[in-house]
């Protein structure tokens, strides 16, 4: 594995692989590598000749009072699990070099980024598709692999690499859950016991939906409200927001046809989750697959 932090060896480490027509997959992240970021760089390992990771927390979609600075770093044991999944080129740039003195150029991204995380978070999405764009041209990947995990996250980068013509293709992989539902995210290991088990109401609220959607209920408000109920058994997560979107445009619908996805965030302690699922009729186990 090369492990390269700067651009012009970044460039130099991709630029023959290139020309020798390799297919070149890439999994962008912040650290941490967990379960979640595995699936996504085994995924490139079996599709691509080339495998770029790329670790980098990321200020710029950090807003005030968020956990920038106390976000979980652990770069010696992310590089062996990159070393060990087979990654053949680690890319870790530091934050002057992606942001250095007079940086003044960013991605705005309209509409997708409006509800939801970009309603909670503001000015998050707009570091999401600044950095992503910036990595996209440094690495020109084939692929580019996100989670479902960050269902929003996955639907802005696709219309962003659509609107600006990055010539590359955005793959969404399922998301990887503990054992008892909870999705794996980083900020899973600063959840108290107590907190760590009331936070299975996210993916328990889903279940709910799922069982319902699969017991023939097409409406959305009968549905959101058994899931509230859901959340109202664990007292330390206060609920975000609860919303049956569609799955393009992420509007809200009241009435599923063929399909939606369930989005669901709610702060458990000091800590904010997030977790979705699709419900469709052509896919009645409520799995996720790839189709957006
Ligand atoms: P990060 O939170 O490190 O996540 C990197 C990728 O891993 C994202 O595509 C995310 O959706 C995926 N992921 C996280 N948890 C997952 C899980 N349990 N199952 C499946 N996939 C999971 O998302 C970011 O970083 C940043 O916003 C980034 C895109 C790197 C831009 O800075």
């Amino acid at each position: 594995m090369r492990s390269v932090s700067g651009v012009p060896d970044l460039r130099a480490a991709l630029e023959e692989l290139r020309r020798e027509g390799k297919s070149l997959g890439f999994v962008p992240t912040m650290g941490a590598l967990h379960e979640g970021h595995l699936s996504l760089i085994r995924r490139a390992r079996a599709e691509s000749d080339v495998v770029v990771v790329s670790i980098f927390v990321n200020p710029t979609q950090f807003g005030p009072g968020e956990d920038y600075d106390n976000y979980p770093r652990q770069m010696e044991e992310d590089t062996q699990i990159c070393e060990r999944e087979g990654v053949d080129v680690l890319l870790t740039p530091t934050p002057m070099e992606m942001y250095p003195a007079g940086y003044s150029t960013y991605v705005l991204q309209e509409r997708y980024t409006e509800p939801f995380e970009g309603e909670i978070r503001t000015g998050h999405f707009h570091g999401v598709c600044t950095v992503c764009a910036k990595l996209f041209n440094l690495v020109k990947p084939h692929v580019a692999y996100f989670g479902q995990k960050d269902y929003q996250q996955s639907v802005v980068i696709r219309r962003m690499v659509r609107d600006l013509n990055f010539d590359m293709e955005i793959r969404v992989c399922p998301i990887v859950r503990e054992p008892d539902g909870l999705a794996i995210s980083s900020r899973n290991v600063y959840l108290s016991s107590q907190e760590r088990k009331q936070a299975t109401c996210l993916c328990r609220a889903l279940r709910k939906a799922e069982e319902m959607f699969r017991a023939g209920q097409r409406r959305a408000a009968p549905m959101i409200g058994a899931m509230e109920e859901v959340f109202n058994e664990a007292p330390l997560a206060k609920v975000q927001y609860i919303a049956v979107v569609n799955p393009e445009s992420l509007r809200e619908i009241r009435r599923i046809e063929s399909e939606a996805m369930v989005l669901v965030s709610a702060s458990v302690g000091r800590i904010r989750l997030i977790d979705n699922t699709r419900l469709s009729t052509r896919n009645m186990n409520g799995a996720s697959d790839e189709r957006m």
